[in-house]
């Protein structure tokens, strides 16, 4: 019955603290102590791309926000937060924007198409269009151009971040944090590495720099 589909997951959570504690069993023990992750994750909401699973790594490695189309907005207090906590508190040597191949929040900003309410949050993501327009409206094969349009969005998330003025006060006394972007395929489950990792705001311009 799919009034009863969510029990699916009760019993799949009974399943994984089974098999969680054969493997380990002192996991949840050593996990309610204290986590001590390293990295920071900026993802896309969309439920085929977790942060955990998709690396190879287990609860307590990736502190993580997700979103539609893994934007750094600079009003979003929940994401500016999460940011806060992972530099500040956890001091996180690495924050990950990762992007995905057939993105559909990436896919609906480049298309003239009204979703509503949504339209706001694309409006983030229009705007990268714009600052990207003359490649993007010089790439003729629309599958093309929607995957070089989900790699410059990562690269404006990253150059996002940036400009975060408690991040810059972080690389006035240190090297960390590093942010990189990557892009994740969904149909290999591999993560591409842009090599557009920043740890200064050098590269910024003038105007962003504190
Ligand atoms: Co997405």
């Amino acid at each position: 019955m799919a009034s009863e589909l969510h029990k699916e997951l009760l019993s799949g959570n009974e399943v994984w603290v089974r098999n969680t504690l054969k493997v380990k069993p002192d996991f949840f023990e050593k996990l309610a102590e204290a986590q001590h992750p390293q990295f920071l994750w900026i993802g896309c909401s969309d439920s085929r791309v977790p942060a955990t699973e998709i690396t190879n790594t287990v609860p307590g490695s990736i502190f993580v926000h997700r979103n539609i189309a893994n934007m750094v907005v600079h009003t979003d207090t929940n994401l500016l937060s999460v940011v806060n906590y992972a530099v500040e508190v956890l001091k996180v040597k690495h924050i990950i924007v990762c992007g995905h191949y057939g993105c559909g929040g990436v896919k609906a900003a480049m298309t003239n198409g009204d979703y509503g309410y949504l339209n706001n949050w694309l409006l983030h993501i229009k705007d990268v269009y714009r600052l990207h327009e003359k490649e993007l409206d010089g790439i003729a094969d629309e599958g093309e151009r929607f995957d070089r349009f989900v790699e410059l969005n990562v690269q404006e998330q990253v150059r996002d971040l940036a400009k975060v003025s408690f991040i810059q006060d972080k690389w006035k006394s240190g090297e960390f944090p590093h942010i990189h972007g990557w892009v994740y395929s969904l149909k290999d489950g591999l993560i591409k590495d842009l090599g557009v990792a920043i740890n200064s705001s050098e590269s910024l311009e003038n105007v962003y720099k504190y």
